[in-house]
């Protein structure tokens, strides 16, 4: 009763904002993002016939409060699945993120204990169901069952059993570079959960956000399909700002970005004038990914690290999908 496996985080480039269900974590919107090799999770789960409750370990550390409730809150809908209520696990996850970073853990976090929960119980699933359960940890996260793009399809059903990714193309498909910018001042105030549901609860924008969604999948995953870099880049980033552009408009209004996240931004269009194709996404924090491909890592980097405020700058390829140790 014992598995442990290990899961990527994954940067959108058409980003997931906000629910039409929040118990169940169903999209207003399908998504589509990249699995990125730098940044994953690794957890054991035990379930242990003679624990009273769960335990949480992250990174060697024990948690309690909402991080814990999260963990113990998905291990209910694991044993619920598997009939096997009373049955308490011991789970111990390590981060490979700069969480204090202001990255999101979140995704690889719950795809690799959505994987070794329901391996220890060996759960005989498949990728469609552990993505599906995924999901309901955190949204994003159902994502990281596979490597490469992939696509959340939002699914129609209010049960949720038809939203769950799938493959988009596979993670040899095509090499392409993500940067990860971490910035020296990162505290994040409002939750991606949180800032979601402001805006859908507010936003005066939001209806039009949802409606260019299925234009930009298009268009992205032809991009994709071809190899069309410039094509995918604009449209990821144009993407991000349409979300962002969102947040703006709720009440009460927010924004992730800092000043430093808009000079990194003024860098990347900076870089294109000079003839460097990169193109920039934020999630719901202020840290920066650039898009590039490999023949401009050594310039992309460069330009990065003298961004005054910028503490470290991370590379990711695509990365692979849930794995099991
Ligand atoms: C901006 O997956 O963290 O990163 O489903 O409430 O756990 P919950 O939210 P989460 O939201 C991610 C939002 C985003 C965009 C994206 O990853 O698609």
């Amino acid at each position: 009763m014992k598995a442990t496996a290990k899961a990527h985080t994954n940067i959108a480039l058409i980003k997931y904002w906000g629910k039409r269900d929040e118990s169940l974590i169903l999209p207003m919107n399908n998504s589509l993002s990249l699995t990125l090799d730098g940044f994953y999770t690794t957890t054991t789960v035990s379930f242990k016939e003679e624990l009273t409750e769960d335990r949480f370990f992250l990174n060697d550390h024990p948690i309690k409060g909402e991080q814990y409730n999260r963990v113990t809150k998905f291990l209910n809908l694991i044993r619920d699945y598997a009939q096997r209520t009373g049955l308490y696990a011991e789970v111990s996850s390590t981060n490979h993120v700069p969480t204090a970073a202001g990255f999101a853990s979140s995704a690889s976090g719950f795809a690799a204990l959505a994987a070794a929960s329901t391996r220890a119980l060996d759960m005989q699933i498949t990728e469609q169901e552990l993505s599906r359960l995924t999901r309901q940890g955190s949204g994003s996260a159902c994502r990281s069952v596979y490597g490469g793009f992939v696509e959340w399809e939002q699914g129609m059903e209010d049960d949720g059993s038809d939203s769950y990714a799938v493959q988009v193309a596979p993670k040899d498909h095509w090499d392409v570079r993500v940067a990860a910018v971490v910035l020296s001042d990162t505290m994040k105030k409002v939750s991606s959960r949180a800032g979601m549901k402001r805006t859908v609860d507010t936003s005066p924008f939001y209806s039009s956000w949802v409606s260019s969604i299925p234009d930009d999948l298009t268009q992205i995953k032809k991009g994709i399909d071809d190899c069309d870099f410039e094509k995918v880049g604009q449209i990821a980033e144009a993407n991000c700002l349409k979300m962002h552009a969102t947040t703006l408009g709720a009440n009460p209004p927010f924004t992730y970005w800092h000043d430093t996240t808009m000079a990194v931004m003024q860098e990347v269009r900076a870089m294109r004038e000079r003839g460097i194709p990169a193109f920039f996404t934020i999630d719901a924090g202020p840290n920066v990914k650039v898009l590039y491909l490999p023949q401009h890592e050594a310039a992309v980097q460069k330009y990065l690290r003298e961004i005054p405020g910028v503490h470290d700058v991370i590379v990711s390829r695509s990365g692979q999908g849930v794995t099991y140790l």
